[in-house]
């Protein structure tokens, strides 16, 4: 049974039911095969998307623009430079004017309370973009990905080797909402926020998805079906970076890693990557890796999320 979920934020993973996780999966299923035989589905004539950026985006403001042209609205690019909101407006007073122009808000930005109070402000569906904390559209993008390559997602086993960022916490509540395990192996230091890692936990134990901290990333990719990565320096964290490549030196993913795991393995990483770094150029562009086709996914899913919360 389809739920409605007109009206609906999409801020974290964590506050989606399995249903919302499924039907998102199974729109954006539907929508790409329409995409794909030219079929025109216009469900968004006349509905507006503005589009908040506070830092840099590629993917995310691309696929967001060109999913609301495709679905027949209309996106609109706000750099927070340019807005109000650097001189001083509040977020509540932007939320509660974008509500009387807008039929949804997307946000990048650093805090992830931003979003949140955004939220409670605007009268029209919040999608996040991006903070610090969580890129819950890259991982429900994520989430398609795996399900078109493995045909599953329960007991997949997601081994993610690297910082305990946005992208680990998304990780983690994605694969609690699916049954999917989800190992995170990052130095000392750089683990993901216990908080994050004891919500995540108790979701799994709900879909009996298994949720892991491992240091030993040569250990845990043996029975991987994934290999994910990001980057080692997050936005705002270009002046850690030094530190951090020095850090993060043995957690590397490289066909050295790679020879021990499964030979029908799939290598991951949200993009952008840095070849060298977290991930060398022979993987990232190597037979294992499905990192295009996880970006195209970023359309087709948010094309799913827009249609049903616009
Ligand atoms: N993966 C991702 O969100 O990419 P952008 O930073 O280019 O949007
Ligand atoms: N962790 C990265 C993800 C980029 C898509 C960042 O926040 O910069």
């Amino acid at each position: 049974m389809a739920v409605s979920m007109k009206g609906r934020d999409i801020i974290s993973i964590h506050d989606l039911t399995v249903e919302e996780v499924n039907q998102i999966l199974d729109t954006a299923q539907i929508l790409k095969m329409k995409q794909k035989i030219g079929d025109i589905y216009h469900p968004l004539q006349g509905k507006t998307l503005g589009m908040i950026f506070q830092k840099a985006s590629t993917r995310t403001r691309i696929s967001f623009e060109v999913a609301m042209w495709q679905l027949g609205g209309y996106a609109l690019y706000l750099s927070a430079g340019d807005l109000q909101l650097k001189r001083g407006e509040t977020i509540a007073d932007t939320a509660r004017v974008l509500s009387r122009y807008l039929d949804g808000i997307m946000i990048r930005t650093y805090s992830h309370q931003e979003v949140l109070d955004l939220a409670e402000y605007s009268t029209v569906p919040v999608i996040n973009g991006l903070t610090d904390l969580l890129h819950p559209c890259q991982v429900l993008s994520d989430l398609f990905t795996i399900k078109e390559k493995k045909g599953r997602l329960e007991g997949v086993n997601l081994v993610y080797i690297g910082d305990g960022n946005n992208m680990a916490h998304s990780l983690m509540f994605g694969g609690a909402k699916a049954g999917m395990h989800v190992t995170i192996c990052s130095p000392s230091g750089y683990e993901p926020d216990p908080g994050i890692t004891a919500l995540a936990r108790a979701d799994a134990a709900k879909t009996g998805a298994a949720i892991s901290i491992h240091g030993d990333a040569a250990e845990a990719v043996k029975t991987a079906d994934i290999i994910y990565t990001d980057v080692w320096a997050s936005m705002g964290q270009e002046e850690e970076h030094a530190q951090r490549l020095k850090a993060f030196e043995r957690y590397q993913v490289n066909s050295g890693l790679l020879a021990g795991a499964r030979d029908d393995v799939l290598v991951m990483h949200c993009l952008p990557a840095h070849r060298g770094e977290e991930i060398t150029g022979e993987v990232v562009d190597g037979p294992r890796s499905i990192v295009f086709d996880q970006a195209e996914n970023r359309l087709h899913l948010q094309k799913a999320i827009l249609a049903l919360v616009m």
